[in-house]
């Protein structure tokens, strides 16, 4: 390793309170280089570069950090940022209440003469916004966008820091296809202009296509780190999970029965008032034991119309819906519930957890009526039972239930929250976009968990953008466009193209 690298992080150790997160990784950067950085939920990367971005602090960690020669001694983020170290964090980290201006500017405002110069401000972020080609007003509150366009927003806010060194920790995983577009095409361009990126992805033809070296890590060991150019995905595959991967999807037969869930015709919009409609006369049936996959580009109303279903949408909007046969009224998520119909959202961070509280109290928040005995105390025994009989289900990586939610990896969360819904034991299981952040390995056990539950005769509707995944695992295909239902197809060899096709086909 050449001491002349930009970046030398050498004998990284962490440990979070007897867990051992990393065991002596080495990471280097040099000048302009872009490096993923590949491991298996939990292998340690969010740490790792937390160490290095001072969210754990100088004097946490063992192991030395030189940047530029000089070792770094980042007491917080302030630290490393004012150094030129930026970082994307997995999570949204937006403040909901604020605008996109106040929001990239927070605790950096500029101000003339002791007053805040909006103007200066606004021009800033119009031009941050246009590079990351979002058309929306800076002054734009971010609650009411959507989650692509919010990472985008924290996208731009790291743009503005002018960092030498970014960090982007799955920046990708709300993303559409045009989105990441957007997102690769601005990694490369900061690249030519000497900058360096760290790079996180599940996704790994983006880690190939965007990457110069790869590095792999697996239960905070690291295990290698090579030039892009000769790994291919199944060596990365094979470097993080320590074995060879077969099949990416386990499909397994299963029947198919009658249409249990009727739905539609659907109409959304924001307002009474907005002319546009989010969802436009959307009807659809869901047959027992059969998983449904919905695709489509971004802001095609998938998510809008499984908000509806569930009760959860906000906004005006019309949904009918005949499960078993009966009509029936659905107009929040305790309601869904009752029906045994279950939606496991999008954003985990807003919908999904309590983050402070446990990971079992997580998973078993929505279902504490099952451990309610007769005297309305709860079976604290039959609880923990359930709770440990999930975490091993579905094989969620912590320490103990006992940790908070909120400090266990981004794709560990995820299954977490799975684990909460199936505990439920729906009838109907909606599932927007499960496996975003979750490694390959994990994403093989959520689809065999899939399979499992349509056999017993659970029906799935699966929102992806992945056309691969809902290529792989779906029964038949929904297809979406600008909020109307542009097909459903039987999934026979059914190929991306056919449904791109399909998606964007003139009325
Ligand atoms: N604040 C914390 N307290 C306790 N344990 C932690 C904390 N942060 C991370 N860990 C543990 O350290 C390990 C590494 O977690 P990390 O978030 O770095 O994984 P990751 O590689 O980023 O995974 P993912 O792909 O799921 O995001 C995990 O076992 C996690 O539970
Ligand atoms: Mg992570």
């Amino acid at each position: 390793m050449s001491t002349a690298s930009l970046l030398n992080m050498s004998g990284i150790v962490k440990k979070f309170s007897g867990v051992i997160a990393l065991n002596g990784v080495n990471f280097n950067l040099e000048k302009g280089e872009v490096v993923s950085l590949c491991g298996e939920n939990g292998s340690g990367k969010s740490t790792l570069m937390k160490v290095l971005t001072g969210v754990h602090p100088f004097g946490s960690y063992e192991g030395d950090i030189y940047y530029k020669g000089e070792l770094l001694q980042s007491r917080n983020i302030g630290d490393s940022e004012e150094k030129g170290i930026a970082i994307i964090h997995q999570e949204l980290t937006l403040v909901k209440e604020l605008s996109i201006l106040e929001n990239i500017f927070l605790g950096a405002e500029i101000s003339r003469h002791g007053v805040l110069d909006h103007s200066a401000m606004y021009k800033q972020t119009k031009a941050l916004l246009t590079r990351v080609k979002l058309d929306v007003d800076p002054d734009t509150p971010v609650r009411t966008l959507g989650v692509g366009q919010q990472q985008l927003v924290e996208i731009a806010k790291a743009l503005s820091k002018n960092a030498e060194i970014l960090v982007l920790d799955e920046p990708s995983a709300p993303l559409t296809e045009s989105e990441t577009e957007v997102l690769l095409a601005i990694v490369k361009q900061l690249r030519s202009e000497g900058v360096s990126c760290v790079y996180i992805s599940h996704k790994l033809n983006e880690v190939k296509e965007i990457s110069d070296r790869i590095c792999v890590i697996r239960d905070g060991e690291h295990i290698g780190t090579q030039d892009a150019k000769q790994m291919t995905t199944d060596d990365i595959i094979s470097m993080m999970v320590g074995r060879e991967l077969k099949e990416l999807f386990p499909r397994e037969e299963h029947d198919i029965g009658e249409p249990i869930l009727k739905v539609g015709p659907v109409t959304a919009k924001i307002s009474k008032a907005a002319n546009l409609y989010q969802v436009k006369d959307v009807s659809f049936e869901l047959r027992k034991g059969e998983i449904l996959g919905v695709a489509g580009l971004v802001g095609s109303g998938r998510t809008e119309l499984m908000q509806c279903i569930y009760g959860s949408y906000n906004g005006v909007y019309e949904c009918p819906i005949e499960l078993n046969g009966q009509s029936i009224k659905i107009r929040n998520p305790e309601q869904a519930l009752s029906q045994g119909i279950a939606m496991v959202p999008e954003d985990r961070k807003r919908h999904g957890i309590v983050p402070i509280m446990g990971v079992g109290q997580n998973i078993t928040l929505a279902g504490l009526s099952m451990f309610a005995g007769l005297g309305q105390a709860l079976d604290e025994s039959a609880e923990n039972r359930a709770i440990k009989e999930s975490i091993a289900r579905l094989k969620v990586k912590t320490a103990g239930q006992e940790l908070a939610i909120k400090s266990l990896s981004g794709g560990n969360q995820q299954k977490a929250i799975l684990a909460k819904f199936l505990l439920l034991e729906p009838g109907i299981l909606i599932l927007d976009e499960p496996t975003r952040g979750i490694d390959v390995g994990a994403k093989y056990e959520i689809y065999k968990l899939m399979f499992e539950l349509v056999k017993q005769g659970i029906s799935i509707i699966m929102v992806s953008s992945e056309l691969p995944e809902v290529l792989g695992i779906s029964d038949r295909v929904l297809v979406m466009h600008e909020g109307k239902l542009k097909g459903v197809l039987e999934n026979q060899g059914l190929t991306q193209e056919q449904v791109m096709d399909c998606a964007l086909a003139e009325e």
